[in-house]
């Protein structure tokens, strides 16, 4: 999948997350989960595990996004480096995962990620559980996709 960035107008594509590729993912985790980021050991388990279910966007010779998630639709985690987030990268991935997958897109978000929430709402997602407790010193909420799906976005 590939497409222009939104203000600039930067080539982007998304692939299969290669080896080299774990440092940047990495870096990108690191900021975005400060307390909970996954190790390295992890992330290549992931790899291993879930194969083209590990995706990362690449703009302008760098990896500016990944996401993780099962082929039956299970998202376990997605993030976009700070420095370029509301370009569109976040919704590109959704829109390739939710592409690839064969159920039914859904995750767990913690209660307070109050941006991440806003996000997956304008992807079409809706809240439909809480597991209470389900993060140290938060709630999960359980989100899944709409029968309408992220293109009406697009
Ligand atoms: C959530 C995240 C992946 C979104 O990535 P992104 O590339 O900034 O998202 P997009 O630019 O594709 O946003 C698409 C739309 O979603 C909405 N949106 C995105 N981020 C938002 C935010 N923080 N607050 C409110 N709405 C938001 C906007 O409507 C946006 O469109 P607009 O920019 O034209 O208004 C990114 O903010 C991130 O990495 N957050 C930290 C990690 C995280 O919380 N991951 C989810 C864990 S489950």
């Amino acid at each position: 999948m590939a497409g222009l960035g939104s203000e600039e107008k930067v080539p982007w594509e998304i692939r299969t997350l290669k080896r080299a590729d774990i440092r940047e993912v990495m870096e990108i985790e690191a900021d975005a989960f400060p307390k909970s980021a996954f190790s390295k050991e992890i992330l290549l388990k992931y790899a291993r595990r879930l194969g083209e279910g590990f995706a990362v966007l690449v703009a302008a010779g760098a990896v500016q996004g990944y996401i993780l998630y099962e082929p039956d639709g299970h998202i376990y985690s997605m993030a976009v480096r700070f420095s370029q987030r509301r370009r569109g990268y976040g919704r590109a991935l959704f829109v390739h995962a939710s592409d690839n997958v064969k159920g039914i897109l859904w995750l767990e978000v913690r209660s307070k990620n109050l941006g991440a929430i806003e996000f997956y709402r304008k992807m079409g997602m809706r809240v439909v559980g809480k597991v209470a407790g389900y993060y140290e010193g938060d709630d999960a909420l359980i989100m899944l996709l709409d029968q309408k799906g992220p293109d009406q976005f697009l």
